[in-house]
């Protein structure tokens, strides 16, 4: 009886001594819980370095964003592939995710080794054996004739731009094969499957790092899952973030999963302090010396190592094995993590340590084993002490993020060491509940590894491919050939030459109207003049001073509004109201009772049989109002001028505001003989030699003719380009089948074509969350300077998303991109169909002169061409593109109109005072 307590005293005592010892000689691996929060504050304040823009650049910590945006909600399914890279063993699985509702998951898997030469060689090799392992998969589960959506988990860090793209930023762990840092592993993998390309035809979807896996295969079964930890070969832990957090990537609304790579914590020296001799020196034994600090002090890979080189340097100092050394344990890797957790067992750990290190050739005395045994608790003791500091970090960040007092949470769990190791969970759990005392937190074990998580991203993935390929197909609708183009061109030739022929006129929908303008102003004119500019967005009044010689022109203008219901009234109310304006006008300048000279740009199809005299054909844009069909425009302005009975005014010219544009441009650049608008119409006139003007007497000279292009198309001949949208927007205008080009291409139809296609988008679900407000049945709501903001290249995505908030669309971000890409599609058409039609014009005028080349210049207005940011630079490369043989310079008339209205009118004053003179 004595004789046991005897015993038991002297084995307590051995043990309390070796224990002793131990902890003396690794008094730098215990820390203290002061120094475990530390750790948590320094982690966190890594965090925030990460996630920041400006720093991540010089963070450790990477922060990376991995593109997935939620947990999965259950409505996830289909048949996936995936592949399962980077931890202790590799897989390939394919998964049935079954259908909505039921949340069973099956999967079928297959482990293939992961040799060193392969992994240490040749990344081409790599990823051609990894496509040989998957081809051998589908070969022996019969898969071959399936196409499926593949989910690559790969356990390394990647910066990913989306989710099917990641660039490998370094190996870590066992991994370094040549050649891959820096590329893409997605299109490396997708290259190297070509090779299998009679028997593979699969799509990499989603690339994900095993925490992503992880996370969301424990979240599939416990929504509360929002952080994901590895402690294996590696580790590692990944958490949704608040994207109004994340800076390195746009948007700032719900959650995205970052992937923290905190093995690289402490690559700074962030954690010098804590590392020890040993640390170290295992450190520079590894294949990525400097790197993944704070993984070495950690993972699975990296402890058995650790308890070697400590165990090595005791027995060198006599304290253990009576000071004698065996060659095995001067051999690297000799003691592994296995080792270590067999050694901590609860009952036959002492036992085990024996067989351990007998094994390694030493010969331990009981006292040495129990040493040992204490040095592997102190070592992954440490190793769960750090992970803990790191994940109480990460979790006091989402109950912050939260604003919530406490937290309830989930963190999934996996990894060898956590897995195999006795102790290893439950005292990670405990320290982390001590470091986070207000966060409720469960620890879940993720038994299917991280392939079901990934493939639950995959099948997001392919969700959302699929709706981008409906998107995708109807934005293709806008996007026209180069054939396409020149068959624009060359219709619209025809119908240029259509118009202009007295035969063919009458039926021609380009009418190609004469103006009377013969000649370009040739710096003689001078006088004070009156010009109306109405038509456009604003209708103007202006007074125009000419003085003679020097090319100077001093205006003064004033805006007025027009209400809608006047553009839409009688003929008689809209004409008092301009004359209306008028008096305001001269009242204003205190001009009254001055009998002024006045050009009228009149934005309007108009016949002429003289400069001053205009039949309106028919009203276009926004215009209808009553009894001015069929009328002369003059006149009625002359009618009105007498009703009021105040002033007399001596109307001189009537002219279109492409007409006026060319003379303003006219003014400056004599080689400027086109005209163009492209504002809320579109249009264009140009100087035709007389000859061919078979409408009007005389064949010496030229004479401008206003187009009416707007009228293209009028005949049917653009119809294989119209879309379902464009006859949607036709069918809703004040002109049913009118004017079906300018429809297709002028501000005051872009927005409605947008507007038609967001319509359709939402019914299709891929906008809006499926929800057509009532703001989208709204017309008109995309007005030109909409379009213009929302496709300017300097602003951000949140930027568009606030713009569409302002228009009363709630949108998400990837609403907003969409929204982006579809305007972006429809003025690109427009600008193109503008470039076709003027391409068509330049090569008659060149061709009509016989010239090999021909310079000329466009004089430009109208506020899609000033506003929108790409729609000039389109327009001219198109130009350029089917008229090579122009050289075609764009000028911006910066005065409007309006000025070109009053050179007409001093040009026809004096040839009207010569007449009389006569
Ligand atoms: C597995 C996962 O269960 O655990 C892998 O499926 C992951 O994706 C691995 O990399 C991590 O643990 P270890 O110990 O294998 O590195
Ligand atoms: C103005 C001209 O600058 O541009 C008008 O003075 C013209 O005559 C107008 O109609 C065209 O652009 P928008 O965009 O106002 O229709
Ligand atoms: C390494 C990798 C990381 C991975 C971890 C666990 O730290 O860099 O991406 O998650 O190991 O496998
Ligand atoms: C419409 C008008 C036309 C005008 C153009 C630009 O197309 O019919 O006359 O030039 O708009 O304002």
């Amino acid at each position: 009886m004595f004789a046991v307590h005897l015993m038991a005293f002297y084995f307590t005592k051995l043990k309390e001594d070796q224990i002793k010892k131990v902890d003396r000689f690794l008094y730098h691996m215990r820390l203290s819980d002061e120094t475990l929060l530390d750790v948590v504050a320094r982690f966190q304040a890594e965090m925030q370095k990460g996630l920041g823009k400006d720093t991540n650049p010089t963070a450790s910590v990477k922060m990376l964003p991995t593109f997935v945006r939620a947990i999965p909600d259950g409505s996830e399914n289909g048949e996936f592939l995936s592949l399962d890279l980077g931890g202790s063993k590799f897989r390939v699985l394919k998964v049935q995710v079954s259908e909505e509702g039921k949340r069973n998951v099956q999967m079928e898997s297959q482990f293939y080794p992961t040799p060193n030469e392969i992994i240490r060689g040749n990344g081409t090799e790599l990823f051609e054996y990894v496509a040989d392992c998957l081809a051998d998969f589908m070969k022996t589960k019969e898969l071959m004739q399936k196409k499926l959506p593949l989910g690559l988990t790969f356990s390394f860090p990647c910066k990913q731009t989306k989710l099917e793209e990641g660039v490998l930023l370094s190996w870590t762990k066992k991994f370094k094969a040549r050649g891959v840092q820096g590329t893409d592993v997605v299109s490396s993998l997708t290259n190297a499957m070509r090779k299998h390309k009679q028997d593979l035809d699969v799509d990499i979807l989603a690339l994900v790092n095993d925490t992503v896996g992880t996370m969301m295969t424990c979240a599939y079964d416990d929504p509360y899952c929002e952080v994901g930890v590895i402690i294996g070969t590696g580790t590692n832990a990944c958490y949704m973030e608040d994207m109004s957090n994340i800076e390195l990537v746009e948007g700032d609304e719900g959650r995205m999963c970052i992937n923290t790579e905190w093995g690289a914590f402490g690559d700074d020296g962030a954690l010098e302090d804590i590392r020890t001799e040993f640390d170290r020196e295992l450190d520079l034994g590894s294949l990525n010396p400097g790197k993944q600090l704070f993984e070495k002090m950690i993972s699975g890979l990296y402890l058995g190592e650790l308890v070697r080189l400590i165990l090595l340097k005791m027995a060198k100092a006599g304290l253990l094995f009576g000071g004698e050394k065996s060659s095995a344990l001067h051999i690297k890797g000799k003691i592994e993590t296995r080792h270590v957790a067999a050694m901590e067992k609860y009952k036959e750990g002492l036992a085990n340590t024996r067989e351990i290190l007998t094994d390694l050739g030493l010969e331990p005395s009981e006292a040495d084993c129990v040493a040992v045994q204490h040095v592997c608790t102190i070592v992954s003791f440490r190793s769960a002490n750090l992970c803990a500091a790191a994940l109480a970090a990460i979790l006091t960040r989402l109950r912050e993020n939260k604003k919530l007092a406490r937290l309830r949470t989930t963190v999934g769990m996996d990894g060898t060491l956590y897995k195999i190791h006795p102790q290893y969970p439950k005292r990670l759990h405990k320290v982390v509940r001590k470091l986070v005392p207000n966060c409720d937190v469960r620890f879940l074990l993720s038994e299917s590894g991280s392939t079901k998580g990934a493939a639950m991203v995959t099948a997001v993935a392919s969700r959302v491919q699929a709706q981008r390929k409906q998107i995708d197909k109807v934005l293709a609708l806008f996007r026209l050939t180069r054939e396409q183009l020149v068959g624009v061109r060359d219709k619209m030739r025809v119908e240029l030459e259509y118009g202009l022929k007295r035969d063919t006129h009458p039926l021609a929908t380009v009418k190609m109207l004469p103006t009377y303008v013969c000649g370009m102003p040739d710096g003689t004119e001078k006088g004070k003049f009156l010009a109306l500019d109405l038509g456009g967005t604003n209708f103007r009044v202006l007074l125009v001073k000419i003085r003679s010689g020097r090319r100077s022109v001093r205006m003064y203008n004033k805006i007025f509004a027009i209400p809608l219901e006047i553009m839409q009234g009688t003929g008689e109310e809209l004409f008092d109201h301009i004359v209306q304006c008028i008096a305001d006008f001269l009242d204003y300048m205190g001009l009254k009772g001055a009998q002024l000279p006045l050009g009228f740009t009149f934005s309007f199809p108009c016949r002429q049989a003289g400069i001053d005299k205009g039949t309106l054909i028919e009203w276009t844009k926004g215009f209808k109002a009553t009894d001015c069909e069929g009328e002369d425009v003059v006149d009625m302005l002359r009618e009105a001028i007498k009703r009021r009975n105040e002033f007399d005014l001596d109307i001189v010219a009537v002219v279109n505001d492409t007409v006026g544009t060319m003379m303003t441009c006219g003014y400056e650049d004599r080689n400027c003989e086109v005209g163009l608008i492209a504002g809320t119409g579109s249009n264009m006139c140009y100087m035709e030699e007389m000859r061919n003007i078979e409408l009007v007497e005389g064949d010496e000279g030229k004479m401008c003719i206003n187009t009416e292009w707007g009228g293209f198309g009028d005949n049917g001949c653009l119809d294989d380009i119209r879309t379902q949208y464009d006859k949607e927007v036709d069918e809703g205008s004040l002109n049913p089948g009118k004017q079906r080009y300018e429809k297709m291409t002028s501000g005051m139809y872009l927005g409605e074509i947008v507007r038609q296609i967001l319509i359709d988008l939402t019914k299709q679900g891929l906008l809006f969350r499926g929800q057509i407000s009532e703001r989208l049945r709204t017309r008109g709501i995309f007005e030109t300077k909409f379009l213009s903001q929302i496709e300017s290249d300097r602003l951000a995505l949140l930027q568009v998303r606030r713009i569409l908030q302002q228009l009363g669309l709630d949108s998400t971000c990837e609403d907003s991109i969409v929204v982006k890409e579809v305007c972006g599609a429809v003025s690109q058409r427009a600008a193109e169909l503008y470039g076709a039609g003027l391409a068509a014009v330049v090569e008659k005028r060149r061709e009509d002169q016989g010239f090999e080349h021909l310079k000329i210049t466009v004089g430009v207005d109208g506020t899609l061409y000033k506003l929108h940011p790409h729609f000039s630079r389109i327009l001219q490369e198109t130009v350029k593109e089917l008229a090579p043989r122009c050289d075609v310079t764009f000028m911006l008339s910066e005065d409007g109109s309006g000025k070109g209205a009053a050179l007409i009118t001093a040009v026809a004053k004096r040839l009207q005072q010569a007449r009389r003179e006569n």
